[in-house]
């Protein structure tokens, strides 16, 4: 796979456990990812849902940085969900939760049921590596599905490649295109503009688009509304 920072979350396993997987991009992009978070979100409480969680080791990475916020690691691939529960097991991190199987192709995310992130409070969605390595429909999904769960304020944070204005920002990214539409034709980098557009449409509109290593993008996009204020006392 063409670029840098391209490893499906699926690479050979990994200490300590032979279920855990190990994303060599994850190395590099979980701090400037965490960096990021750390700016733009109330880490006070609540709840952080991620999408796609892949091996787990984001997941893991911010429940440990962000000790306040409730993690839900999210996917749809067993061997996926069966990583992101190594990690769990071995991370001592109290606040992540087990992995739950989340389809974000649609808006309906099952919240609230046994075992799954609740209905309320949900102060983030995060999807790193996702929207690119999956259909269009899986975009979609991901805003309609933040902007019925988020908290007025809550973040949806996308990490990836994007393109600007239709344009690529690096011969990488371009070559990396090619490589996903060659696996699928319906994947592909999106456009920036196209999916700041799709979440405006939401109520949630772009705050911010911080460059990060190797030709990516962290999206931030703020829920709009009016947050409830904590009662006295
Ligand atoms: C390229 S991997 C990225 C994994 C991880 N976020 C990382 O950066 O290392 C994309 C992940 O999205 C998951 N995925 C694909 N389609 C999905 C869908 N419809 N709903 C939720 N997750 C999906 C895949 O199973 C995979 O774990």
């Amino acid at each position: 796979m063409p670029g840098p920072d391209r490893q499906p979350g699926s690479a050979g396993p990994a200490e300590p456990d032979g279920a855990c997987l190990d994303a060599p991009a994850f190395h590099r992009n979980h701090g400037p990812i965490a960096a990021v978070l750390a700016r733009h979100l109330d880490a006070g409480g609540g709840h952080a849902i991620e999408i796609g969680s892949g091996t787990g080791q984001h997941a893991l990475a911010f429940a440990r940085a962000f000790p306040r916020l409730t993690w839900w690691p999210t996917d749809v691939d067993p061997r996926h969900l069966a990583s992101i529960d190594a990690w769990r097991r071995c991370g001592g991190a109290g606040n992540l939760r087990s992995p739950v199987r989340l389809d974000a192709s649609g808006a309906d995310w099952g919240l609230g049921g046994p075992g799954r992130p609740p209905a309320g409070d949900i102060a983030a969605v995060i999807a790193i590596n996702v929207i690119h390595i999956a259909p269009w429909a899986v975009a979609e999904g991901l805003v309609a599905g933040a902007r019925s769960c988020l908290v007025p304020q809550g973040l949806l944070v996308l990490y990836g490649p994007f393109t600007c204005g239709g344009a690529h920002t690096a011969p990488s990214n371009a070559a990396f295109d090619a490589y996903l539409s060659s696996q699928d034709p319906a994947w592909g980098v999106r456009d920036l503009d196209a999916v700041a557009a799709l979440a405006a449409a939401a109520g949630l509109p772009l705050e911010a688009a911080v460059p990060m290593p190797a030709n990516n993008l962290t999206l931030v996009f703020r829920k709009a509304g009016r947050r409830a204020s904590a009662p006295p006392g």
